[in-house]
């Protein structure tokens, strides 16, 4: 019989507990977010759970129970007495929604997420995935909110005059195109910001399409369209000066395809801004230098990879599944000549600027 390093043993027993505690507080800060419990805190300051739950409308034992559970994980802080309080970084992170650190809004898909795990066994066995659509119009919304801080705060200023001439086409006029545009609001942004230029959205997912209709009739935009690329896919007809692709390429069955469209899209002197997921060429340096290298692959489990796998034959790419090599040899097989990693800094993604 194998003998047992005992030290070892409880390191990962307790590496597993702590693996649970993660997926129970992050079930709890869903209901944070959703119930309005830490926008609630945000605004009161130092609060008693009676107060909160006067606030928010919400039964006092639970919002007691919840509160202790934040203090308790380090996320609300305890001011003695029976008195919770969020910090002034802890509003960012999980109670402002317009700051760039928000992060709650990642976790608003959470039970669409969750609920797949009783359809992966099958994909496990079949090979095939659950396309985008599996998550329903939650999971839409839900990365809509955990992606759109970014666009909101750093895609106009920042990433746009990063590109060679774009920023001064954009403000005399030009044609864009975002690939994978999921909600929009990405392009409606841009949009907002250059109004004598016009944009589409391409995508494949209903439930996006849906909520991207509303984000431009919230937005009050019109030089903006959104169309179903599978019946409407981007014109052949080399007429965009500008085409975004973010997030989206890793979780496409058929990248490729859809690179080869994105070239007989562009004009000759057009721009490709590419934004995804920044990963190392082999696992070993993903897992050596990636701290998120495990939530990723469960990311890409859960919902990336499974994506990418949803047709036949799809590439089955994965959230860490585009390095900058593959970028660079997929566009260049594609006829791009030119490629350059931008110097843009993010915690999850790299930008690359991608022309004919
Ligand atoms: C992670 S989401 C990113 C959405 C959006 N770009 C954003 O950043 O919020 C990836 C999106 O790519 C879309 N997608 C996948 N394959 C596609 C294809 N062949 N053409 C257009 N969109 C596609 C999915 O439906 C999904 O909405």
């Amino acid at each position: 019989m194998t003998t047992l390093d005992p030290a070892k043993l409880e390191a990962t027993v307790k590496r597993v507990y702590d693996m649970l505690g993660g997926a129970v507080i992050a079930g709890m800060i869903h209901l944070g977010d959703r119930l309005g419990l830490y926008r609630a805190l945000a605004a009161a300051g130092v609060v008693t759970s009676a107060d909160l739950a006067t606030r928010t409308g919400l039964h006092e034992r639970w919002v007691r129970e919840w509160l202790r559970g934040q203090a308790a994980a380090g996320l609300v802080d305890y001011a003695g007495d029976g008195r919770f309080a969020l910090s002034a970084e802890a509003v960012h992170v999980l109670a402002d929604e317009s700051s760039p650190f928000f992060a709650a809004g990642g976790f608003d898909g959470l039970p669409a997420q969750m609920a797949v795990l009783e359809r992966l066994p099958e994909a496990f066995r079949t090979g095939l995935g659950l396309p985008y659509d599996a998550f329903g119009a939650d999971g839409t919304r839900a990365v809509e909110r955990m992606l759109a801080p970014w666009f909101r705060t750093m895609l106009v200023p920042l990433a746009l005059p990063a590109l060679d001439g774009v920023v001064a086409k954009l403000a005399a006029g030009a044609r864009v195109a975002d690939v994978g545009c999921g909600t929009g609001v990405a392009v409606i942004e841009m949009a907002k910001a250059f109004p004598r230029s016009s944009f589409g959205g391409y995508e494949i997912s209903r439930h996006a399409l849906a909520r991207a209709a509303e984000n431009r009739a919230a937005a009050g935009i019109a030089n903006v369209t959104f169309h179903d690329a599978a019946r409407d896919p981007l014109p052949a007809d080399a007429s965009c000066d500008l085409i975004t692709t973010f997030d989206c390429l890793h979780d496409m069955a058929h990248p490729a395809t859809v690179i080869r469209a994105i070239r007989q899209a562009i004009k000759p002197d057009g721009t490709w801004l590419i934004g995804d997921v920044k990963s190392k060429p082999t696992f070993e340096e993903n897992v050596r230098d990636n701290p998120m290298a495990a939530m990723m692959y469960g990311f890409s489990v859960l919902s990336c990879m499974s994506s990418a796998l949803s047709e036949p034959n799809g590439a089955g790419l994965g959230t860490l599944g585009l390095t900058e090599e593959l970028a660079r040899t997929m566009t260049r097989e594609a006829g791009f000549t030119r490629f350059r990693r931008l110097d843009i800094e993010h915690p999850m993604n790299a930008y690359y600027e991608v022309r004919p």
